[in-house]
Order: structure tokens, then sequence, then C-alpha cells
């Protein structure tokens, strides 16, 4: 069976739909950053601050390699994963690819109290704008996406993800 495969901007629900679907289908989830984290013994605020971003991209982009080539699993990836369109093509070739997208205001109240978030740093409503605007056309071509604002529960959008991911392996 494929994997399913969630993208999408920081605070978008990647992290609680992805545990909701690993508990709803039994499949492992595997949680990029927490993974990236592990291996390197370091925070991301770590990695971004003392080896620079484009290192953390490279970490990125290995992982992908190695994770694509993998099945059944729920793998939640990090925000940026877009910013680079080889990382989307590995994972639809062995994976259900599905974006999950939220407006800034939903955004903002996911992310409110978390400084765990790097490129958050600072002004944190004028980051998302800001981001949001450069990365939305990336959110925006692939070609499953959910609109997650507003909706206060992970279910019916775990529900979405499963019933395409019944009609896609059938
Ligand atoms: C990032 C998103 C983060 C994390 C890093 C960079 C991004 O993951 O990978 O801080 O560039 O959007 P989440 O989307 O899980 O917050």
């Amino acid at each position: 069976m494929k994997n399913i495969v969630l993208v999408g901007f920081m605070g978008s629900g990647k992290t609680t739909v992805g545990r909701l679907l690993s508990e709803t289908t039994g499949m492992p989830l595997v949680d990029m950053d927490t993974l990236i984290e592990e291996r390197t013994g370091k925070t991301i605020n770590e990695i971004f601050a003392e080896d620079g971003e484009p290192h953390f991209r490279a970490l990125e982009r290995e992982l992908v390699q190695e994770l694509a080539a993998g099945e059944n699993q729920i793998i939640s990836t990090g925000g940026g994963i877009v910013l680079n369109s080889d990382n989307i093509a590995d994972f639809e070739k062995n994976g259900l690819v599905v974006c999950l997208l939220a407006d800034a205001a939903s955004v903002l109240e996911r992310v409110q109290h978390d400084s765990s978030r790097p490129l958050l740093a600072g002004d944190k409503q004028a980051r998302i704008l800001e981001l949001l605007e450069t990365r939305k056309p990336l959110y925006e071509a692939v070609t499953h996406r959910i609109d997650t604002s507003g909706r206060p529960s992970p279910i019916p959008t775990a529900q979405e993800i499963i019933d395409l991911y019944e009609s896609n392996n059938s």
C-alpha cells in the first residue's frame, strides 16, 4: 500500500491530522521534523541557528528520498517541503500526497504560543502573511488539497483523506 504524505504550511494541521490518520489506519506516523531532531540531536531552531536553512533543506531532501522508498507510512512533512519540487515528485511516485491549506488567521491561532519555528520568529503575523504569499502557488500546485481553515476538529479532514486513499488504492 502507498504512503499517505501530508504537506502544507506551518499550522495547517499536518501533525494533528497525521496522528489521527495513524490511529485510524494503524499505519505508523513518521514526522519528518521529529526524525531530523532525533537523528541530529538538535532542535529545528538549533539547526537553523547553527547550521543554516540550506543545511536543514539538505537534511529534509535526504530524508524524503529515504522515506519515499518505503510504504505503508503516514508521513507528516515540514511546511517548506514544497520549496523543492523534487520532494513532491518523489513522494508522488509511491504515495498519496495531500496538501492541507489554512488561511493566515487559522495559522496564527494555531501557532501563536509556539516558539519552535525559526521562520516565524519576530512578528508572527507579518511572517505568516509574507511566507504564505510567496509559497501559495507551491501549495496550490499539489493535486489533492483540503482547506482546514476554521475547522476545529481534525476528524472530517482525516476521513476525507482516508476516502481519497481508498479510492486511489482500489
Ligand atoms: C518550516 C516548517 C516547520 C519546520 C521548519 C521550517 C517551513 O515544520 O520544518 O521550521 O519552512 O515552513 P512545520 O510545518 O511542521 O511547522
